[in-house]
């Protein structure tokens, strides 16, 4: 029987203002779908409720003062030429107050989003790069305290620059407090976890499911003795999967974003948004659940924090990865989203030398509703999963860019191959300068340039990785650290290089001209009106199949990328001559992988 919940409107809620009724009611629609058949759901949406309007009490004057007025600028976190910038702390800033330091770098080089990987207690030992959180209300202790994370908020702040951090909503380390209860028999803890007691009912679950980890982590679950039982591990056997169908973890984890929203976080990065609740017979991922729970994370954050934006974190396939907008804006769900699919066919068209995956690519992410804005990147801490594209491109040709970048051939790339499911196209590993063939041919920095210069053309709003800002290569000293040396990933998980860094403006080396075009891109883009969130990204074919051409139609006339996807000069058809922004040089031809912005009217 579903629980009539009609009582805890206006009547429970006092000084409710209709917006609040209206995200109230549609975060109360969630839950009824997920929980609304149990006896006590009445009372569970009273609990919930009352800790929101707890936090929105508690919330610090100058965050109300920033909400008030991003509720008058939706897209507030989207500012051109004030691109993201995501790393890891330990690698950056070596901890949080050096991070402080750290911050006339980002200024310089315009960041509007800063973006460190998860930063909060992990576990000890392998904690997969801090995504086995063991505490979410403290810190890392190698990083600092939970004070030094409120002081970097605030410092980011002072420097209009806006923190957005990690949370792993969907696993908990092993040795985390719930798991240790949950372990323990308490009975508040019951069913935070999911554990399967035979072999043959995890073969069951098993048959619809795929590994994340092929190689390194089989399987979706992993035996543990005091568990007596196979306990659900997506990922790697220490990240223990949250049992969402329990609403105490629904609450729990809401706990941790409002009391992290009030400490100063202005945005969440979702981590495996897609994982979050589990079917028999389906592939537990993107279920219609999993949105509910995002939905309403966001209208109870829309109450308490109306100034903290959500991005979700599915690198999956396109028709999924839409969903986490949510169908419309009543229906808000995830502000942002990782726009994986062009991100990785930008990769499969620079490996052909030719534009048709990206325009492809291109033409299905249009189907994105206006709400929502794209995150877009090149490279970010994780593999490029080749997979994501399988529904439109064919395993060979996935396969055939996958071997490139793992350097096979006569390849320009330096990269690794990763894991995939069998007989599927390895992902990749590699810094984006390794990938694009930065010192190993004299055409790496042109592709780098132009993998940079076709993201920032995209609408939505671009995300730099640590270290592509000065074209920083592979990191190898991870095979030395044997709890890395297995995790390929950290290959492109660098040190920073700070000697670089401090030569950024010198035009003679690598580093400095990809620092000193990205700030023109910047520039260019922070200029034009309305550049980050209208006018989507539309490829056009220009009758030669190397030529990556993206229009927008912005309000001061129509934006135009040309991009030369392969190594050989080309000539341009009369109809695209035209005025380059970034080198205010009038342009009949692409060098071999040139780019050129134009405008015109
Ligand atoms: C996300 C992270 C990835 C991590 C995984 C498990 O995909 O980006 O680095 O391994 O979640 O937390």
């Amino acid at each position: 029987m579903v629980a009539d919940v009609a009582h805890l409107s206006s009547a429970h809620i006092a000084s409710e203002t209709p917006r609040e009724h209206d995200l109230l009611s549609l975060a109360r629609t969630c839950l009824r779908n997920l929980y609304g058949e149990r006896a006590d759901f009445a009372a569970i949406v009273t609990e919930i409720e009352s800790r929101v309007r707890m936090a929105q009490a508690e919330r610090p004057n100058d965050l109300k003062a920033l909400d008030s007025a991003r509720l008058n600028t939706p897209k507030w976190f989207a500012r051109p030429g004030r691109p993201g910038y995501s790393c890891y702390i330990d690698r950056f800033s070596d901890t949080l107050t050096g991070c402080i330091d750290t911050i006339p770098y980002l200024n310089s080089l315009g960041v509007g989003l800063f973006h460190p990987l998860p930063l909060l207690k992990p576990r000890e030992g392998d904690s997969d790069g801090g995504f086995a959180v063991a505490d979410y209300h403290e810190v890392d202790p190698r990083l600092g305290t939970f004070d030094d994370l409120v002081a970097l908020a605030d410092s980011l702040r002072a420097n209009d620059i806006s923190l957005v951090l990690d949370v792993v909503c969907n696993h908990t380390a092993r040795e985390h407090a719930w798991a240790k209860a949950w372990l323990a028999g308490d009975p508040a803890y019951a069913d935070f976890y999911i554990k399967v007691e035979t072999d043959a009912e995890m073969q069951e679950w098993n048959r619809h499911l795929s590994d994340v980890f092929p190689d390194t982590a089989p399987g979706s679950f992993s035996w543990d003795d005091d568990a007596k039982g196979f306990v659900w591990t997506t990922f790697y056997p220490f990240q223990w999967d949250l049992n969402y169908a329990n609403p105490k973890v629904f609450l729990a984890m809401l706990d941790v974003l409002l009391d992290l929203a009030n400490s100063g976080v202005e945005g969440f990065r979702l981590d495996s948004a897609a994982y979050l609740w589990k079917i028999k017979g389906t592939i537990c991922r993107n279920l219609p659940q999993a949105h509910d729970i995002l939905k309403a994370f966001r209208s109870y954050l829309s109450v308490a924090a109306p100034g903290v934006f959500l991005l979700a974190e599915a690198i999956e396939g396109l028709d999924e990865v839409l969903g986490y907008f949510g169908t419309d804006e009543s229906q808000s769900e995830c502000d942002l989203a990782y726009d994986n699919t062009p991100m990785t066919a930008l990769w499969g068209a620079l490996a052909e030398g030719k534009a048709d995956a990206m325009s492809e690519a291109l033409r299905l992410t249009q189907q994105k509703p206006p709400h929502g804005t794209w995150l877009n990147y090149v490279r970010c801490h994780d593999d490029i999963i080749w997979q994501a594209l399988k529904g439109w491109v064919d395993q060979d040709r996935l396969w055939r860019w996958s071997n490139l970048y793992a350097g096979e051939g006569d390849s320009f790339a330096d990269g690794l191959a990763f894991q995939a499911p069998a007989g599927q196209a390895p992902s990749t590993c590699g810094m984006a300068a390794s990938l694009c063939g930065v010192g190993t041919d004299d055409f790496g920095l042109d592709r780098l340039k132009l993998v940079y210069g076709i993201t920032y053309a995209l609408d939505g709003v671009p995300m730099i990785y640590m270290g592509d800002e000065l074209a920083m290569r592979n990191d190898t000293l991870f095979r030395d650290d044997p709890q890395k040396a297995q995790e390929l990933r950290w290959l492109h998980r660098p040190q920073m290089e700070w000697t670089l860094a401090e030569a950024r403006h010198r035009s003679d080396t690598d580093a400095g001209e990809m620092f000193t075009y990205l700030l023109k891109l910047n520039h260019i883009v922070a200029n034009i009106a309305n550049w980050s969130s209208s006018a989507p990204a539309k490829s056009r074919s220009v009758g030669d199949d190397r030529i990556l051409c993206i229009d927008r139609a912005l309000p001061e006339g129509t934006f135009c990328c040309l991009a030369n996807m392969s190594d050989m000069p080309l000539f341009l058809p009369a109809s695209l001559h035209g005025h380059d922004l970034i080198t205010q040089a009038a342009v009949q031809t692409l060098p071999p992988y040139g780019l050129v912005w134009m405008m015109r009217p």
